[in-house]
């Protein structure tokens, strides 16, 4: 059962919503979305993030997949197939592109993740760290280049290793174990950090929201970190769509994918917010609230080196579920329009982005770079030139026959139309350009 004959595939529908659930779902939610809100106005960042995820997120995750599969290929592929004899084939390369850059720094930070959980074991995060020598601890493990490498490498080789194993027993399987760890462990945390003693600001500070906050910085902010975290505006969902069968829903998929996506990036929100404020720690603490802040938290906390452990293997369940998903765009150029073998492909493709991570992991700045040119152009002119595609060249009709096809229910499909065609194109080109405007 797969996009096109003699293709690896997904089996069965729930183990493509984990897997496509496992791809949003990453640090983006929990490492990302909390200092996110917290340097964007709190409440604020959240409403208008909860907006664009409806909005313009699911319209283009449907988008992506529709296309994935009525294509059976992945990025670059499903647009020379789609439109042959034309350019918009650069649309996938940029997407490849854009995925091989995410990757390489995304293992920085799992890397940061593994090593955190090594602290946890050790017992480090609950010697009661000052903030300051909690600090000095990440710092540490920010200069001593040769162990972030090492730790990099580590995370590179889980994710390869799993990529390798293709997608029915490589993807769709480790998801299947993975994901269901992740939500008993996310619950966990989350319990434990809302019923601690001062708790109630935490909650407050998220669910508050002044309108007088949303400027267009936070607008920014909140549509680059939608795309970020719901895996689309490069093709990784229209890859994974690929791998579908055609009697998978794809309306529903969407939907599940980007309610879980959210309701994660929430509780992440509800994990962390309450221990902060709890410890009596400041929200604005930004990057460094999974790594600063928190561990200056659990030595406070009963069974806090469990709680400590729970945290970071958190983070590394989720990044290792969302690594994977970037590293097929890239294995799948190769194997489908290059005909390359899969382990030929994976390895390559792999250790490339690993020479690419080295500076992002060795020298000051070229993270923030990456992420800015992925957050800021690559993600938001892919989702834009996506919903183009879909919405007026694919054509459409071709679209929703493919959404609606073999019994499924596509009920808004009149709603999904307009939102691809006009609201998301409109609303991306006026938050891209708007700014500069003036
Ligand atoms: N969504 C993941 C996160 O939130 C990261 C990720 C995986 C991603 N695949 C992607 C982001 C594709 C953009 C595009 O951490």
């Amino acid at each position: 059962m797969a996009g096109s004959a003699g293709r690896d595939g997904f089996h069965s529908t729930a183990g493509f919503i984990l897997a496509a659930a496992g791809s949003a779902i990453g640090l983006g939610n929990i490492w990302g979305f909390p200092y996110q809100a917290a340097e964007h106005g709190g409440g604020a960042f959240v409403a208008v993030y909860l907006f664009f995820v409806i909005a313009i997120g699911v319209p283009v995750m449907l988008a992506e997949l529709s296309l994935g599969r009525a294509t059976g290929t992945s990025p670059v592929g499903a647009f020379l197939r789609a439109a042959p004899g034309t350019r918009w084939w650069t649309v996938g390369a940029l997407g490849v592109l854009t995925g091989f850059f995410i990757l390489s720094f995304y293992c920085v930070l799992a890397g940061w993740t593994l090593g955190y959980v090594g602290k946890a074991l050790t017992g480090e995060l609950t010697s009661g760290l000052s903030p300051e020598q909690s600090r000095a601890a990440f710092n540490a493990m920010l200069a001593g280049d040769a162990m972030e490498v090492g730790l990099c490498a580590l995370f590179f080789l889980l994710t390869i290793g799993v990529v390798q194993f293709g997608v029915s027993k490589g993807i769709e399987r480790i998801s299947a174990v993975l994901m269901p760890l992740f939500f008993v462990l996310m619950l966990l945390l989350v319990a434990r950090s809302v019923t601690l003693p001062g708790a109630g600001p935490g909650i407050d500070y998220l669910m508050s929201w002044d309108p007088s906050k949303i400027t267009p910085k936070v607008v920014i902010a909140a549509l680059s970190q939608s795309f970020f975290s719901l895996s689309i505006g490069m093709g990784a969902m229209l890859t994974y769509g690929s791998y579908l069968s055609k009697d998978q829903p794809l309306a529903f998929s969407a939907v599940s994918v980007a309610a879980s996506d959210t309701m994660i990036a929430l509780l992440s929100g509800f994990m962390i917010f309450p221990a902060v404020f709890a410890a009596g720690a400041e929200p604005a603490e930004s990057v460094g609230l999974a790594f600063h802040t928190m561990p200056t938290i659990f030595a406070e906390l009963p069974a806090g080196q469990l709680f400590a452990v729970a945290f970071y293997v958190l983070l590394v369940v989720a990044a290792l579920t969302s690594a994977i998903s970037l590293l097929e765009v890239v294995a799948s150029y190769f194997i489908d329009e290059r005909g390359w073998s899969r382990s030929r492909a994976v390895w390559t493709s792999g250790a490339a982005c690993f020479l690419l991570s080295l500076p992002s992991a060795t020298m000051d700045g070229v993270m923030d770079t990456m992420i800015s040119l992925t957050f800021d152009y690559g993600l938001p002119i892919g989702a834009l030139l996506i919903s183009l595609f879909v919405g007026w060249r694919m054509p459409i009709s071709k679209a929703r026959a493919e959404i609606a096809g073999a019994g499924a229910s596509f009920p808004l499909a009149g709603v999904w139309s307009f939102l691809l065609r006009f609201v998301v194109p409109v609303a991306i080109v006026v938050v891209l350009v708007g700014p500069h405007l003036g």
